[in-house]
């Protein structure tokens, strides 16, 4: 039996790289059943201010395709900003993040919003070393 019943994720997953595999092997460890949202292009290019290398359907494709992902989804911009409109949707016991998002404003926001409604959040170990953004760099000086 694991420690929770539904987990949930979120994010761009654009490059697909072993620090994204991390991550999902460690929250499918922690919940029976496991749902990752995917952020749109739009949230690529509007919020982050990048363009993504693969697309929106691409990417949902490739988390759909991993043997611990059991629900992949896409997820709409008010969603991940405000968490309260993706557990009203996907009705989660726990949200799982990189913590590389500890103390950022919007999950500050999302612990206050999650406490006392029986919902976790858990932050698991950020994989030093790979980012989409370092293979995007290191793609770059190669050329
Ligand atoms: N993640 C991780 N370890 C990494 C990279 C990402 O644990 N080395 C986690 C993030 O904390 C997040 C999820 O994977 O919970 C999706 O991250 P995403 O932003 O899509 O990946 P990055 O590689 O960090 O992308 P970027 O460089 O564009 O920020």
């Amino acid at each position: 039996m694991k420690k929770y019943k539904v987990g949930f994720t979120t994010g761009v997953f654009d490059l697909f790289h072993v620090g994204h595999l991390n991550l999902l092997e460690r929250c499918k460890k922690q919940c029976e059943y496991l749902i990752v949202a995917v952020c749109g292009d739009d949230y690529v290019t509007q919020v982050k201010k990048k363009n993504p290398v693969y697309s929106e359907e691409e990417r949902i494709r490739i988390i759909g395709a991993l043997k611990c992902v059991d629900e992949v989804s896409s997820i709409s911009l008010a969603e991940i900003d405000d968490k309260m409109l993706a557990l009203e949707r996907f009705k989660f016991d726990v949200l799982f993040s990189g913590d590389d998002w500890k103390g950022s404003e919007r999950y500050k926001k999302t612990e206050e919003q999650f406490s006392g409604l029986g919902v976790s959040i858990e932050y698991l170990p950020y994989t030093q070393g790979i980012s989409t953004t370092q293979i995007k760099e290191e793609l770059k000086s190669k050329e």
